[in-house]
């Protein structure tokens, strides 16, 4: 979060603690009647029911980037997802509007995996081994200094929903691929293209080495040792246990989930094609989801005719996208309505112009 302006105090004022629910729920209507179209609240797949129905737009990570890119009319964007979304949405929309982050905490584990100071190490120290042959691709689950890095470079960001092709893409710029942050997400994007996974080595940012057995030379996919610490929470007993006991069911994961999990599942994909393939599977089908909690509850809950459970049982939400609540949502409600520059997420105009560059790519083969 270094590059971002933080304008306000992060400590959500006492007065939020203690208002009941339908008192909050009163105020954020009344301030979107007055704020007209003036106001735009995107929320993620992940934000939990008391925060979504108030979106304006509920979509995946791509599908969040693309309404912040469209929408040319809302003078204040309120972002109910995590950080490095808030980020996004301020570089892709014009100097006027403002994009707030309803609580500045809400950041993302994996994003946070990689910092600028180390991926520049480790660029260097690739280039010794490769040379002029790799280029980077991030996932947008990543600072804006890490996609101004990458922009700079040649490359491209990338999300759950389009990985495949941007590696793909990635691929007919250079011969090596150097996938940041989520190892999980670049191995299995590659392995569905057909890379083997002998030909894939990974970064380690925390010893500042690579981790390979075998000649360097065949190397086409370099993966940034990072995670997400819910999608790892999945696991091979996982999956085996619902096998057992349920036979016939379809088991969905996101690709988050490491290579062994999404190898022995049905099907996986972005939050939208979870949410999508269930939306279009007739009544009475089964499904285990691999996902995050607030989602799955919220899938389970719009669909009665369908028999649907977590792949995970005892699975937590993502405690950051957790922290997007009614009192912080209605805190920076009230801010914009009393005019109070507060929770602004401002990305560095410098760090802007080259991530913008890597953004862009991304969005013109979406
Ligand atoms: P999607 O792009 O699939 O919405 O995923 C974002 C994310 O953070 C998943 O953990
Ligand atoms: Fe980040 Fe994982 Fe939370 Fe997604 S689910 S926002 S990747 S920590």
């Amino acid at each position: 979060m270094s590059f971002t302006s933080l304008l306000s105090s992060n400590m959500l004022p006492e007065k939020y603690r203690v208002m009941g629910r339908s008192k909050m729920e009163q105020r954020i209507h009344e301030i979107k009647g007055k704020l007209g179209d003036k106001l735009f609240i995107p929320g993620h797949h992940y934000q939990k029911d008391e925060v979504i129905q108030f979106a304006d737009s509920v979509g995946d990570s791509l599908q969040l980037a693309q309404v912040a890119a469209a929408n040319k009319k809302a003078q204040h964007i309120v972002f109910c997802g995590v950080h490095f979304m808030a980020e996004t949405a301020d570089m892709l929309t014009t100097d006027e509007q403002i994009v707030y982050l309803p609580d500045m905490r809400a950041g993302c584990s994996m994003a946070d995996m990689a910092d600028i100071y180390q991926t520049e190490e480790a660029w260097g120290e690739l280039q010794k081994l490769f040379g002029d042959t790799m280029i980077p691709l991030t996932y947008v689950n990543s600072t804006a200094a890490i996609k101004a890095f990458t922009g700079r470079n040649g490359g491209a960001c990338v999300t759950s929903s389009n990985a495949k092709k941007m590696v793909k893409w990635a691929f007919t710029q250079k011969e090596r691929l150097f996938f940041l942050p989520d190892q999980h997400l670049g191995r299995n994007t590659a392995y569905d293209l057909g890379i083997p996974i002998n030909q894939m080595a990974v970064w380690n940012p925390i010893q500042g080495g690579l981790e390979y057995i075998g000649n360097v030379e065949d190397v086409k996919v370099i993966l940034w040792k990072g995670h997400c610490s819910v999608h790892q929470g999945f696991t091979v007993s996982n999956v085996h246990e619902v096998r057992k006991k349920y036979p016939e069911m379809t088991i969905i994961v996101h690709p988050e989930c490491c290579r062994e999990v999404v190898d022995i599942s049905d099907l996986n994909g972005s939050t939208k094609y979870i949410v999508d393939t269930i939306n279009a599977a007739p009544a009475g089908s089964s499904f285990a989801i691999g996902t995050e909690m607030n989602l799955v509850k919220r899938i389970i809950a719009d669909h009665p005719d369908k028999h649907i459970i977590s792949l995970n049982e005892n699975m937590c939400p993502c405690l950051t996208m957790n922290r997007i609540d009614l009192p912080h949502l209605l805190w920076a409600l009230e801010m914009i309505e009393e005019d109070v520059q507060g929770n602004v997420i401002k990305v560095d105009p410098d760090i802007t112009k080259e991530a913008i560059l890597s953004l862009d790519r991304m969005l013109a083969l979406a």
